[in-house]
């Protein structure tokens, strides 16, 4: 699904579950306070673990974090201060989803768009659009964020620059999946 507030990425992780694991139930990695969430710091060496991590890094290099929300919480409308778009994933087996503000209804009513992260799968955010969360729940959801270093410097990576960098690695990794097993077999069907 790809709209002007997000986009899901094609390549899925394979780090979600290791990131519960070390990051949350083990000891790895620093907590810190960070924009009002408490964060566990992503050691780069589980990033080089996942293809599409991996690459984006090569692309656009980036540090990266688990956010803790807190149960029954809500972080408020905004736009992000310091950086141009996000990529996220919901590490959290379940959670609630990322709201987008839209055109203003009357009053205090606006339309909104709703990013519900599926599992496993990592969205780009265009976060120069309002957007909140609500954790309605009374578990910690757990999200998986960047900061692109590009964007620590004022350049700001815009939500299209990024996406196209993320196409480009979408379809290079796409392309490498194809064994040469495989190409055989889609070929020997098409004979
Ligand atoms: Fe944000």
């Amino acid at each position: 699904m790809h709209n002007e507030y997000f986009r899901e990425v094609g390549i899925k992780s394979n780090v979600r579950g290791y990131f519960l694991d070390h990051l949350i139930k083990g000891e790895e990695g620093g907590t810190l306070v960070y924009h009002d969430f408490i964060v566990k710091v992503i050691p780069d060496a589980i990033i080089s673990m996942d293809p599409f991590l991996s690459s984006l890094m090569g692309l656009f290099p980036f540090r990266s974090c688990l956010l803790i929300m807190e149960p029954l919480s809500c972080y408020n409308w905004h736009t992000d201060p310091t950086r141009g778009a996000g990529v996220n994933m919901l590490v959290s087996a379940e959670g609630d989803p990322c709201l987008f503000k839209g055109e203003a209804l009357s009053g205090n009513a606006d339309k909104i768009t709703v990013l519900d992260y599926k599992p496993d799968t990592y969205y780009v955010l265009n976060t120069q659009n309002d957007h909140m969360v609500v954790n309605a729940r009374s578990i910690p959801r757990l999200t998986f964020s960047l900061e692109f270093f590009k964007d620590r410097n004022n350049k700001i990576l815009s939500y299209s620059e990024i996406n196209q960098g993320i196409y480009e690695i979408e379809s290079s990794l796409m392309v490498s999946s194809r064994t040469p097993e495989k190409l055989t077999s889609v070929r020997n069907q098409i004979c």
